[in-house]
C-alpha cells in the first residue's frame, strides 16, 4: 500500500539554489526529498544555515548548533539563548542518547512563590516578566553538544549565524502579525519599546546587531561568557532591575545532563524519546503501548474508532503524567512500571467503544510501592548517518517577554511549567501535583518530545513539535500517520490533529477539519468537544528515511517551516 502511495504521489522538486543541488520549498503531498542530508526547521534561513554547515563537512551536531542559534536570530518567538531544551540523537553507528538543557528554578525560588496571601495562584507572575524566568540552559546545551560531538570549530559554526544577525532576516507575514499581537506585553514586561515592538511591515529586514555581538563574545569566551562573564552579568542585572530573583550563583551552578532516552517498542518500531524532566517520552510510550493491539489501520485515519482509542489512551497517560512526573533529580519516577505492558493493559481495561470514560472517574494508575505556546522543533540527518531531534523553548511566545536589548535576546517564562498549586492549571491547562512542585534548583516538567525512531535496527524517523501539552499527541499522530495509515512524511505532518489531556475533560480538534458526523457521534458517546479554541495543534518538523535510502522532510504547513537537503 505504501508503495502505491509513493507511486501516485506527485513529487515536486523545486529550485536548485546553488551548484550543489540544494532542494528547497515544500511540495503539497510529499515533502522535500534529499539524497544524503536534510534539515527541517521553523524558518528557511535556519534550515539553510544548518545545511550550509553540513555542506562544509560538518556533522548533524555542528548543524544542530548552527540551526539552533539561527532560530534564535530569525525566530525569536521560540528560538533562543534565554531558554532551554532537549536533544535526542542517534549516531551513524547506532549509539543513542539524550541531552537535557532544561531551565531550572532559581535558588531563591520557593514552592508557593506564585500564590498570594490567601493561597490563590497569581498566574501572571509565572508567565510575564522577571519572576517567570528560569535559569537558561541553551548556551550550556550547545557547548556541551560541541564538546562531545562537534567536528568544526565553534567560530566556523556560528559565522553564518552572526552574519544573519548582522545582515538581518526578512519578516514573514505570520511574524509581523505576532510582533503586533505581543507589542503591549513586550511593553508591560520591559517598560520600554524593545527591538521587536517597533513597527515593521511584512518583507522588512530585521537586523539584531546586539545579538551578533553576544554571539561573537560566545565564540571568543565559550560557555563561561554566558554563565560567568559579561553576558551573564548584564542579563542578571537586567533581571534584578525588573524585580527578578535570578543571580550569578544560579548561572554558575547551572549544568546540563546526558540522560538515557526512553526506549519503547511499538510493533516493529523502536521509539527513542526524551526522558524526564520531560514527560514526552513516557507519555508517548504509554499511549503507544495502550493502543498497540487495536487495528487502527482497519478503523481508518481520524475515524470515530481511531479518535476514541487515541483519546482514551491519552486521557489515561496524561492522568499519570500529572501525578507521577517531575524532575528525576528531585522525585522518584517509577518509569519501568509506568511503561510496563501489564500496567498499561490494566489501565485500558475500563475502555469501551460504547461510551467515553469521564475524566472525573479516572485517576492516575496505582503502582504498588510508589509513594508519593512557545517552542520550536527541528530535525537533522547528516551525510554520515547521524540524526538529531531537538526541541527548544522559551515556553510562551517570546517567553516572559523580557528582552535584554543590550544582549539581543528574550528570557523564558518556563517557571509556569511547574505546578504553582496542586490542581491549578498552568498556561496549557495542565495540572500537577507534588512531583512537579517548585523547589530551588529543580527543573520544571516538560512535554517536549524530540523523538528518533528505528525500524529494523536502522534510523527511520526524526520527529518533534512545539505546542505545550499538545506536543506529545502531535508527535504520536505523526508517527501513526506514517506507520499505520501509510502517509508520506509531508501528509503525516499536514493531516488534521486532535488532542485529549485528561483534564480539562474534552477533545480539542483543529477547527473545520473534522466532519460534523464524527463530532456528533462522539458527543453522543459522552465526549466533550472543543473545536476552535486553538487554531492549530502542534507544528511538526520531521524526517523520514524512504525505502530507497533517501530522506523525506515534512515541514509543517501551519508555520513558515522549511525543509532543505542535498
Ligand atoms: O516544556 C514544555 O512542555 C513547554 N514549555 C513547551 C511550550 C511550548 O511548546 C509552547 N509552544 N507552542
Amino acid at each position: 500500500m505504501r508503495k502505491l502511495v509513493y507511486l501516485f504521489t506527485i513529487i515536486l522538486f523545486v529550485s536548485c539554489k546553488n551548484s550543489e543541488d540544494v532542494v528547497s520549498s515544500v511540495a503539497a503531498e510529499r515533502g522535500v526529498i534529499a539524497e544524503k542530508a536534510i534539515v527541517v526547521s521553523a524558518r528557511k534561513e535556519a534550515s539553510a544555515i544548518g545545511l550550509s554547515i553540513l555542506q562544509k563537512g560538518g556533522n548533524a551536531f555542528d548543524a544542530m548548533i548552527a540551526t539552533k542559534m539561527a532560530l534564535a536570530v530569525s525566530y525569536p518567538f521560540a528560538g533562543n539563548l534565554g531558554g532551554g531544551g532537549f536533544m535526542v540523537y542517534r549516531t551513524a553507528n547506532g549509539e543513542t542518547g539524550a541531552l537535557d538543557y532544561r531551565e531550572k528554578a532559581p535558588l531563591l525560588s520557593s514552592k508557593n512563590m506564585y500564590l498570594d496571601e490567601d493561597g490563590n495562584v497569581l498566574p501572571q507572575k509565572s508567565r510575564l516578566g522577571a519572576m517567570a524566568v528560569g535559569v537558561p540552559g541553551t548556551v550550556a546545551g550547545i557547548f556541551e553538544t560541541h564538546e562531545r560531538f562537534g567536528s568544526m570549530p565553534i567560530a566556523k559554526i556560528l559565522e553564518p549565524v552572526i552574519q544573519l544577525a548582522e545582515k538581518g532576516f526578512v519578516i514573514t507575514e505570520k511574524q509581523q502579525r505576532n510582533f503586533i499581537k505581543y507589542r503591549q506585553l513586550f511593553f508591560e514586561a520591559n517598560q520600554d519599546t524593545i527591538l521587536f515592538a517597533r513597527t515593521y511591515a511584512e518583507g522588512d529586514t530585521l537586523k539584531n546587531p546586539a545579538l551578533a555581538k553576544t554571539l561573537k563574545r560566545l565564540v571568543k569566551n565559550g560557555r563561561a561568557e554566558f554563565y560567568e562573564g559579561e553576558t551573564g552579568e548584564k542579563m542578571v542585572n537586567y533581571l534584578q532591575e525588573k524585580g527578578g530573583i535570578l543571580s550569578m550563583e544560579d548561572l554558575e551552578e547551572y549544568h546540563t545532563h546526558w540522560r538515557d532516552p526512553v526506549n519503547v517498542k511499538f510493533k516493529n518500531l523502536n521509539i527513542i524519546s526524551m526522558p524526564p524532566p520531560s514527560s514526552g517520552g513516557i507519555v508517548l510510550g504509554q499511549i503507544l503501548k495502550m493502543i498497540e493491539d487495536f487495528p487502527l489501520d482497519e478503523y481508518g485515519h481520524n475515524s470515530l474508532k481511531t479518535i476514541q482509542v487515541l483519546t482514551e489512551a491519552e486521557r489515561r497517560a496524561y492522568a499519570d503524567r500529572s501525578f507521577y512526573l517531575g524532575d528525576p533529580d528531585y522525585v522518584d519516577i517509577p518509569v519501568d512500571s509506568l511503561l510496563s505492558s501489564g500496567y498499561l493493559d490494566r489501565r485500558m481495561n475500563t475502555f469501551s467503544f460504547e461510551k467515553a470514560t469521564p475524566s472525573s472517574s479516572l485517576e492516575h494508575g496505582k503502582i504498588p510501592g510508589y509513594e508519593s505556546d512557545e517552542t520550536t522543533h527541528f530535525s537533522i540527518v547528516d551525510q554520515y548517518g547521524n540524526a538529531i531531534a531537538v526541541t527548544t523553548t522559551l515556553n510562551g511566545a517570546y517567553g516572559s517577554k523580557l528582552y535584554v536589548e543590550e544582549l539581543g535576546f528574550f528570557l523564558n517564562n518556563e517557571m509556569d511549567d511547574f505546578s504553582s498549586k496542586p490542581g491549578f492549571p498552568n498556561m496549557f491547562g495542565l495540572i500537577g501535583a507534588e512531583a512537579n512542585a517548585i523547589a530551588p534548583g529543580k527543573k520544571m516538567l516538560s512535554s517536549m518530545t524530540p523523538t528518533i525512531i528505528e525500524k529494523n535496527g536502522e534510523f527511520w524517523m526524526s520527529v518533534g513539535s512545539p505546542g505545550g501539552s499538545t506536543i506529545i499527541t502531535s508527535v504520536l499522530q505523526t508517527i501513526l500517520n506514517v506507520s499505520e495509515f501509510d502517509m508520506t512524511m509531508q501528509q503525516a505532518v499536514n493531516a488534521p490533529r486532535f488532542h485529549h489531556q485528561w483534564l480539562p475533560d474534552e477533545i480539542l480538534f483543529e477547527p473545520s477539519a473534522f466532519s460534523e458526523e464524527i463530532l456528533g457521534s462522539l458527543r453522543k458517546k459522552g465526549y466533550n468537544i472543543n473545536e476552535g479554541e486553538s487554531t492549530i495543534i502542534g507544528k511538526v518538523d520531521a524526517i523520514l528515511k524512504l525505502p530507497d535510502g533517501r530522506y523525506e522532510g515534512g515541514a509543517d504547513r501551519r508555520g513558515d517551516d522549511a525543509a532543505v537537503g542535498f
